[in-house]
């Protein structure tokens, strides 16, 4: 055994532990063809446009990417209608979550506050911050506390983080709900809102956060192409923000974390509105069914506004878990949530979600 110290805080945490892979579940279970609607991944794979921007600049890739990712800030800054200084691109948003927790929050001071259950990535980079990292229950029906989150925040309260959609219930907290929390908080507060799942909420206006920003100067916008872009493996995600901000994290990062084939895939996908729109058609059409369907079968379903959908199956989640993965059907089961009666499942091709809403039936 290694005699090796380390941060407490690291000796603490417990690594963080994906589900088996493709080619795992193959092998274990003798499959030739397994589907996967576990991690909100993109139903239609990569888009055309993005993999041949991939291609075309393999050949470049001896050379440094540009520092800070201008040329993709301004093309997202442009696409979301908001200034290019108001963009901070990240290596994934997972990054621009450990950044913020980084320039924000003082070790052994402050704290991070959010709601239980929730996306994991708060509390490990809090934790890894050796920063405070407080959650206060849900309301009723697993809603985000919006009103009790604003009620529990304090001078130490570095950041606030709400979801919305949310992973995993697919709730959503409406641009009025989120205005009211906003009016009290401090000023000195950040407000980061997490939309990685915001492309599939209907209608927009409702839920669309970006109309707070020039309200409130605190709040942050966490947004991702991993999921309605398609890009979850190149790792790109940004941050909308004021630019004071930005420019403080700017200082903080590490350079060229976002690569150059990221940035111009995430540049060419922001073109591709045929993909996009297609993948917003298949996973809404998706949704419906799997709401409809799965509550008909009896099963509770949380309104999502998400590309998965959070239910309770008639029978034990964990055994529906082992027996849809033994038939080649992989979903997320919730226990690690500390939902274990839960299993969250994405919306996959029109194929896959029959497929899926067949064997679930079979086994329920
Ligand atoms: C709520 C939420 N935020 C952030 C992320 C991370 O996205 P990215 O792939 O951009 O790091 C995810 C990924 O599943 C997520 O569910």
């Amino acid at each position: 055994m290694s005699t090796i110290k380390v941060r407490p805080d690291v000796m603490e945490t417990k690594p963080y532990a994906p589900g088996l892979t493709i080619e795992e579940i193959k092998e274990k279970y003798g499959l030739d063809t397994v589907i996967k609607l576990a991690s909100n991944e993109n139903p239609l794979g990569a888009s055309p446009i993005a993999q041949k921007a991939i291609i075309r600049h393999a050949p470049n890739v001896f050379r440094y990417p540009h520092n800070g990712n201008p040329r993709l800030n301004k093309a997202i800054a442009r696409r979301i209608g908001v200034d290019e200084k108001n963009i901070v691109s990240g290596n994934g948003s997972d990054e621009v979550i450990d950044l913020l927790v980084r320039i924000k929050a003082q070790p052994g001071q402050d704290e991070v506050l959010t709601y239980d259950k929730c996306f994991s990535m708060y509390r490990l980079m809090s934790r890894l911050c050796g920063v405070t990292f407080r959650q206060i229950p849900r309301e009723a029906g697993y809603r985000q506390p919006v009103k009790a989150l604003a009620a529990e925040v304090s001078e130490k309260t570095a950041i606030v983080f709400v979801t919305t959609p949310d992973n995993p219930t697919g709730l959503a907290v409406t641009v009025q709900e989120m205005r009211e929390m906003a009016r009290s908080i401090p000023a000195q507060t950040i407000l980061a809102i997490d939309e990685a799942y915001i492309d599939f909420a209907t209608p927009a206006e409702d839920y669309d956060m970006r109309t707070l920003l020039n309200e409130f100067p605190n709040i942050v916008l966490l947004r991702t192409f991993s999921k309605a872009y398609g890009l979850a493996g190149m790792r790109v995600g940004y941050g909308v923000m004021s630019p004071e901000l930005a420019d403080f994290i700017i200082r903080a990062r590490a350079p060229f974390t976002v690569n150059m084939l990221a940035e111009e895939a995430a540049v060419a996908v922001l073109d591709d509105d045929a993909f996009y729109n297609t993948t917003l058609d298949v996973v809404l059409r998706g949704r419906k069914l799997f709401t409809d369907e799965l509550r008909a079968a009896g099963c509770e379903v949380l309104d999502s506004q998400a590309n998965f959908i959070m239910f309770k199956p008639t029978r034990d989640a964990g055994e529906v878990f082992e027996e849809l993965l033994r038939k080649g059907i992989i979903v997320r089961p919730l226990k690690s949530f500390g939902l274990a009666e839960y299993i969250r499942v994405n919306m996959g091709t029109d194929h896959e979600n029959k497929v899926f809403l067949k064997t679930l039936k079979e086994i329920l």
